[in-house]
């Protein structure tokens, strides 16, 4: 049997192999219900514009509408040989309510209805995404309160470098995750612009109204040009990027979970509930969710990799390499979905072990810097000198296998004689923190300034759009 939908000219059915690579309906049922809003906007207009009866779109409305039904409860029943969403819905509304049913697709095409459907559905992707985000901000700014004065080594190099305090740290992923919205956000608006009624490639002979069917879909207007509107994936590429920026993101605070929960660093601890153990070692904690939330940065930027290639260098305006659009998305931005709940969840459950952080801030001359900073401030150095002489104090203290604080002021001086007793206070690492007010800087103060204020404004308007 050749296509019921678009046999006409074909004597011969395709082959089982040719069915196999061209049908896309196992994955783009995902569409569903965008598929059917579009088409219910479509028919509308129709009607408006008179290009269809008044009668005809009430009939295609209503079996759009038992469609629907059908396929919230999942009695829909899907057919590959009806190649994709869109010829499966429409087979199933000429089943329904007859001839008229080939009325439906006047003035379009499956090129814009595709175009359509799958903005439609980015856009609710990134509205739940952006959710996601500010919740996973959310639980970070609540923990930045917590632990605004908690002293941890921050690190360069991820070698101790200067104590910060681990509310500073909570904040630094509020921000990034900031700018993921803001990247989410622009993708929305200028996905905003409605494909349907471009049909094939270059419009319609029909008196269609899209500014009716943009309206309707929530889109601020339609597309300019008929050719770019069916062949622009644009949109789901730019929602790919932020996807790989966001995830790359979340690799990085999954990575200081794995690090900050073993047992060589000992800062943190996570609950039962986001633990695994071992089958073999019965005194193992495994981060397993935070080294998958690591692990599927992988497959999103792999996604975003797939899309623009399969785009590269294609000739407009349609091409059925576009079909391949789809599962990179719905994979990646699963992924994405998944790895934000799941770091949420880790976030709040986190127990941090302050008094290890404390220690670690003790150790490594965290506060080296701190001193050097003392003779510029007390003795007018110039820093330059400051940092050598510094040096030589760190270099001391190492041949005695201690701290630079645990030094002897005799000991100190025997490097630089200026120094005095009040030299400790700058070797605290809490002092320190608290010393660093600069904007933007570490201090419990700066801290819990900030925590507030993200707290306030992310309950006030959890969503960016
Ligand atoms: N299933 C197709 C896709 O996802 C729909 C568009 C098909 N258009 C065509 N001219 N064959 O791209």
């Amino acid at each position: 049997m050749t296509n019921t939908m678009w046999g006409g000219r074909f004597a011969a059915s395709p082959s089982q192999i040719m069915e196999e690579i061209n049908a896309s309906i196992d994955f783009d049922k995902r569409l569903w219900r965008h598929d059917i809003e579009a088409s219910k906007a479509h028919v509308a207009m129709l009607a408006a514009t008179g290009i269809v009866s008044a009668k005809e779109a009430g009939e295609i409305a209503k079996g759009l509408d038992q469609i629907l039904g059908e396929m919230e409860a999942g009695q829909f029943k899907f057919t590959r040989a009806l190649e994709d969403i869109h010829l499966n819905v429409e087979s199933r509304l000429h089943e329904l309510i007859g001839p008229v049913a080939g009325k439906l697709h006047t003035a379009r095409s499956r090129n814009d209805q595709v175009a359509t459907d799958f903005k439609l559905y980015v856009r609710d992707e990134i509205a739940a995404i952006d959710s996601g985000l500010a919740a996973l901000q959310l639980a970070l700014a609540q923990k930045a309160l917590d632990h605004a004065a908690t002293v941890m080594p921050g690190f360069t190099h991820l070698q101790t470098a200067q104590p910060i305090t681990f509310g500073h740290h909570c904040l630094a992923y509020v921000e990034m995750l900031a700018r993921d919205r803001g990247r989410f956000a622009d993708a929305a608006k200028r996905l905003a612009e409605c494909p349907l009624g471009s049909a094939a490639l270059a419009g319609t002979s029909f008196p269609i109204d899209r500014i009716m069917t943009a309206k309707a879909l929530g889109f601020a207007r339609p597309t300019a040009n008929s050719l770019d509107a069916v062949s622009d994936r644009d949109f789901a590429l730019e929602t790919l990027a932020a996807a790989s920026i966001a995830a790359m993101h979340l690799s990085r605070f999954a990575e200081e979970i794995v690090l900050w929960t073993s047992p060589q660093f000992g800062f943190a601890r996570l609950s039962d509930a986001y633990s695994t153990g071992s089958s073999i070692m019965p005194q193992k904690r495994n981060p397993d969710a935070a080294e998958l939330v690591r692990a599927k940065t992988g497959r999103i930027a792999g996604a975003f990799q797939a899309l623009l290639m399969v785009m590269k260098g294609l000739p407009l305006a349609y091409a059925k390499d576009m079909q391949e659009d789809k599962e990179p998305v719905f994979d990646a931005l699963d992924a994405l979905k998944l790895g934000l709940a799941a770091m949420t969840g880790m976030v709040g459950d986190l127990e941090i072990d302050a008094k290890a952080m404390k220690r670690a801030a003790s150790r490594a001359h965290a506060t080296a810097t701190d001193l050097a900073d003392w003779l510029v401030k007390t003795l007018g150095l110039p820093f330059r000198d400051a940092h050598h002489i510094t040096g030589r104090i760190v270099a001391l203290a190492d041949s005695k296998g201690a701290d630079l604080k645990k030094l002897t002021l005799p000991e100190i001086k025997s490097v630089e004689p200026r120094v005095t007793e009040d030299v400790y206070a700058a070797l605290d690492p809490g002092r320190s923190v608290k010393s660093r007010k600069s904007q933007g800087g570490t201090a419990p103060g700066n801290v819990r300034r900030e925590a507030k204020r993200w707290i306030k404004r992310l309950e006030k308007a959890p969503l960016s759009r």
